[in-house]
C-alpha cells in the first residue's frame, strides 16, 4: 500500500490541487504548480484536541515590551521603530542585492545576543564579509546550519534576543520528506520558528529569495504567516538600495529606508533629497524637481521627460518609476486640454535614482517635464512643482503640503508651484515664494523659461 500521496501546490498563492494544472484557477498564474509530498495523517481518533478558552478583551493584559533598536536608523524606521520582541520578519530581495550585508551590519551593532544562522555561507565566509565591512561584535554568534531542529536546539541553548535565518529557503525539517525550499518545508519551518518566537519572546528575521519567475523560492507564500515583510530593492545599474515595508503588523508600511552600497558595505543615506537631485542638469529641457512623501518623510526627486517624433505606426511609451497607465492618462490630458501634440510622439519618462512613486502629487511635475521637452523650453531650476492633475486639466489639492514646503526650502529652492486650494490651508511661514495654480495652463506659464 502506498503510504505517501502527492498534491500539487501553486507557488504563488498556495492553492492546492490533486492534479497538475497549467494555470492556477485562484490567482491566474501560469506554470506555477509544483508537486509536494503529503505526510500521512494520523488515523482518526488518535489525536486529542484541547479547545482553547476565549478571554474577555478587557481582561487581557500585556507588558509594554521595548522594541529592539538596531542602531541602523533607516532599518529601524522601516520596521516601525526597531524589532518588536516576539515578532517574525521576512526580508526579501533579489539575489545579491545586499540582504546578508544589511543584516550583518545591523546585527553587529546590537548589544544583545544575536544568533546568525547561515545555510548559504560558512562561518568563515561570514567572518570574511564582517572583516570587509569592518564590523565585529561580542554578542554575535554564527551558526552554519540548515536543519530546523538543530537550529531550534541552538536557540533553546543560547537564548538569543534576535535570530537571523539566512535563508529560509535553505532551512529544512529532516522529519519531512520534501527537499529544502519546497513549499511544505517553507511553511512548516516558518510556522515552527514562529511558534518558538511567540513563545519565548525573541525576534526572528528570515531572509528570503525571490527567483526570477517568482516561483518555488518565492517568499510570497510566507507573507501571510509572518508579522512583517520588508523588501530590499535596487537597480543593478546603480548603488542605491531602498528598503520598503510591504506588510507590518507593528507599524506603517509607508516608510522607506535609503542606503548606498559601497565596498565597505551599506551606508545609510540620511538625506535622500540631496542624493536624488544631486546629479541634475538644470540647463536642459524636460527636467523638473518635485517633492514626494515616502511615509512621513518628504523626499525631493528629479523627473525627466523626453519626447521624440515617432516614425513608426504606434509610438513608444516608456515609464521608469511611474505608473504606465497614469502616464497615458496624463498624455491624453496634455493633448486634449493644452493642445500639445503627443499622440504621434514617443514619450519616455524617468524618475531618477531608481525610485518608484505611486502618489498622484507628482502628476503635475510629470506633465511639466513632458511639456518642457516637447516645447524645448527649460523649467525654472529654482522651482519645485507639486500637484495632482485631473482629467479636466485642473490641478487638485494634495496632502502634507507644509512638510513638502519645509523640505524644499531646506534644500535651497526659492519658488514652489502648488495647487491653489492648498495655498489657503498652509501654515508654513518660510521664505519660499508660493505660486498657487488652478490648471495645467497656469502651471506651465509659471515654470517654463526660455
Ligand atoms: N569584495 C567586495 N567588494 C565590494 N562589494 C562587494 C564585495 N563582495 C560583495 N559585494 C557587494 O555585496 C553584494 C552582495 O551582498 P550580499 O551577499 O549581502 O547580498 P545578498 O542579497 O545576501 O545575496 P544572496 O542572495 O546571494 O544571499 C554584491 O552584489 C556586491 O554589490
Ligand atoms: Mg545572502
Amino acid at each position: 500500500m502506498k503510504s505517501q500521496k502527492s498534491v500539487f501546490i501553486c507557488s504563488s498563492c498556495a492553492h492546492e490541487s490533486l492534479k497538475w494544472l497549467g494555470k492556477c484557477p485562484q490567482c491566474g498564474s501560469w506554470n506555477s504548480f509544483v508537486e509536494e509530498k503529503v505526510e500521512p495523517k494520523a488515523p482518526k481518533g488518535t489525536v486529542q484536541y484541547k479547545g482553547a478558552r476565549p478571554t474577555k478583551l478587557k481582561d487581557i493584559t500585556y507588558s509594554n515590551t521595548h522594541r529592539l533598536l538596531t542602531g541602523t536608523g533607516e532599518l529601524d524606521r522601516v520596521l516601525g521603530g526597531g524589532f518588536m520582541p516576539g515578532s517574525i520578519i521576512l526580508l526579501g530581495g533579489d539575489p545579491g542585492i545586499g540582504k546578508s550585508t544589511l543584516i550583518l551590519q545591523a546585527a553587529s551593532k546590537l548589544l544583545l545576543p544575536v544568533l546568525y544562522v547561515s545555510g548559504e555561507e560558512s562561518a568563515q565566509q561570514i567572518k570574511l564579509r564582517a572583516d570587509r565591512l569592518g564590523v565585529d561584535s561580542e554578542h554575535l554568534l554564527l551558526l552554519a546550519e540548515t536543519e530546523l531542529n538543530a537550529i531550534l536546539q541552538a536557540i533553546d541553548e543560547y537564548k538569543p534576543s534576535l535570530v537571523v535565518i539566512d535563508s529560509i529557503q535553505t532551512t529544512f525539517d529532516s522529519n519531512l520528506d520534501n527537499s529544502p525550499g519546497a513549499i511544505t518545508q517553507l511553511r512548516e519551518c516558518t510556522s515552527r520558528l514562529m511558534d518558538a518566537t511567540k513563545k519565548n519572546g525573541f525576534t526572528t528575521l528570515l531572509i528570503g529569495h525571490i527567483t526570477k519567475e517568482g516561483t518555488i523560492a518565492g517568499p510570497k507564500i510566507l507573507e501571510h504567516i509572518v508579522d512583517t515583510v520588508i523588501m530590499f530593492e535596487g537597480d543593478s545599474s546603480n548603488s542605491y538600495r531602498i528598503l520598503r515595508a510591504q506588510k507590518n503588523r507593528f507599524g506603517s508600511t509607508n516608510e522607506i529606508g535609503v542606503f548606498e552600497m559601497l565596498d565597505t558595505g551599506l551606508r545609510e543615506v540620511q538625506n535622500p533629497s540631496e542624493l536624488f537631485i544631486g546629479e541634475r542638469t538644470a540647463n536642459v529641457s524636460g527636467s523638473v524637481i518635485t517633492c514626494t512623501m515616502e511615509g512621513t518623510r518628504p523626499i525631493l526627486l528629479e523627473i525627466q521627460g523626453l519626447v521624440t517624433p515617432s516614425h513608426f505606426g504606434s509610438p513608444q511609451r516608456v515609464s521608469n518609476g511611474f505608473d504606465y497607465r497614469r502616464l497615458s492618462i496624463l498624455l491624453a490630458v496634455l493633448e486634449k486640454r493644452n493642445g500639445l501634440r503627443l499622440s504621434n510622439a514617443n514619450v519616455f519618462l524617468n524618475i531618477t535614482g531608481g525610485v518608484r512613486v505611486d502618489e498622484p502629487a507628482i502628476d503635475l511635475p510629470v506633465c511639466c517635464a513632458i511639456a518642457s521637452n516637447l516645447l524645448e523650453k527649460r523649467i525654472d531650476p529654482s522651482v519645485i512643482v507639486i500637484g495632482e492633475t485631473g482629467l479636466g486639466g485642473e490641478i487638485r489639492s494634495i496632502s502634507n503640503i507644509d512638510k513638502r514646503l519645509q523640505e524644499a526650502e531646506r534644500i535651497g529652492f526659492t519658488k514652489v508651484v502648488i495647487p491653489s486650494r492648498n495655498v489657503r490651508s498652509i501654515t508654513y511661514k518660510g521664505k519660499l515664494k508660493i505660486l498657487g495654480v488652478d490648471n495645467l495652463q497656469d502651471a506651465l506659464k509659471h515654470v517654463l523659461i526660455q
